[in-house]
């Protein structure tokens, strides 16, 4: 009898010692959670500035070979003035996400901020053979942080020219209007994507641009997609993908109206 009552105190007292270890585990997967946090939010910055630097430094670089050009000279300083402007923005904008702030959104128009895009990166698209096709009605506007919706069409831009490199293609970004939404595409006639990988393409990390793999120089962090997701998701929104191989990729976000 005696030995039962001692079993059940013994076995009491190891069930306590494995609650507290167990919660003591607890609380340490959430510090590493969050440090792998700081960490994706980290490559996430370094990421989008890298965006934004790139075709910029392709600039300065041809105004530096062409001195005598003044007005190329004198756009190459507009659009460092611009693209200081946006990578501040952008990093404000990161740091608040990072620190869960809200953000606040506004009536944007659409066709302001994919131009505001397209400033910097046209010259780009001409020299890869790319042909940019852009249909937004003038006057429609979205709800929404302007700063991370410039991030996440700039990042489907950028995946659509590495889709379309070396050959080239048509680049289309459109837009319409329903009652309760706003739709966006951004289409490309690249490589498309392998219904294997269809799956995997919005996590963090996955890519299939490799080193060799890739017609430009980098390799890919596997970030913008899972970037775009975590935006489109925090506007209350929606992205999809539909992808043939050999034919093309065509990227859909929907963004609701306000009520
Ligand atoms: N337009 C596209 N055409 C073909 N494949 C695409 C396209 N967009 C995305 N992908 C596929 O999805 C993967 C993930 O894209 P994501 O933008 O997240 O990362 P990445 O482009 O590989 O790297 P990073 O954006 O960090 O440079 C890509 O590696 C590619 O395989
Ligand atoms: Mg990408």
């Amino acid at each position: 009898m005696t030995s039962i009552i001692e079993k059940r105190v013994s076995l009491h007292k190891r069930l306590g010692e494995h609650q507290q270890q167990n919660n003591a585990l607890k609380s340490q997967i959430a510090q590493l959670q969050a440090l792998a946090n700081i960490g994706t939010v980290t490559h996430m910055i370094a990421h989008e500035i890298n965006n934004l630097l790139t075709p910029l430094a392709n600039y300065a670089a041809l105004a530096l070979n062409n001195p005598d050009d003044k007005s190329l000279v004198e756009k190459a300083l507009e659009k460092t003035v611009q693209s200081c402007e946006r990578a501040s923005k952008i990093m404000e904008s990161m740091l608040a996400m990072a620190d869960g702030e809200r953000q606040e959104k506004k009536n944007a128009r659409l066709i302001a901020l994919v131009e505001e895009i397209f400033t910097c990166l046209c010259r780009d698209f001409a020299k890869d053979g790319i042909t940019v096709k852009i249909r937004i009605p003038e006057d429609l506007t979205v709800w929404a942080v302007p700063v991370q919706i410039q991030q996440v069409l700039m990042n489907l831009i950028f995946n659509a020219r590495d889709a379309m490199l070396p050959r080239g293609g048509i680049l289309s970004v459109k837009a319409r209007e329903s009652s309760d939404a706003v739709q966006i595409e951004v289409a490309d006639t690249g490589c498309g994507i392998e219904p294997g990988d269809l799956k995997n393409i919005f996590e963090s990390f996955f890519t299939t641009k490799t080193d060799g793999k890739r017609p430009s120089e980098h390799s890919g962090s596997g970030l913008g997609l899972a970037f775009c997701k975590k935006i489109v998701d925090a506007h209350g929104g929606c992205i999809s993908v539909e992808s043939k191989p050999a034919e093309g990729s065509t990227f859909a976000i929907t963004l609701p109206k306000p009520q």
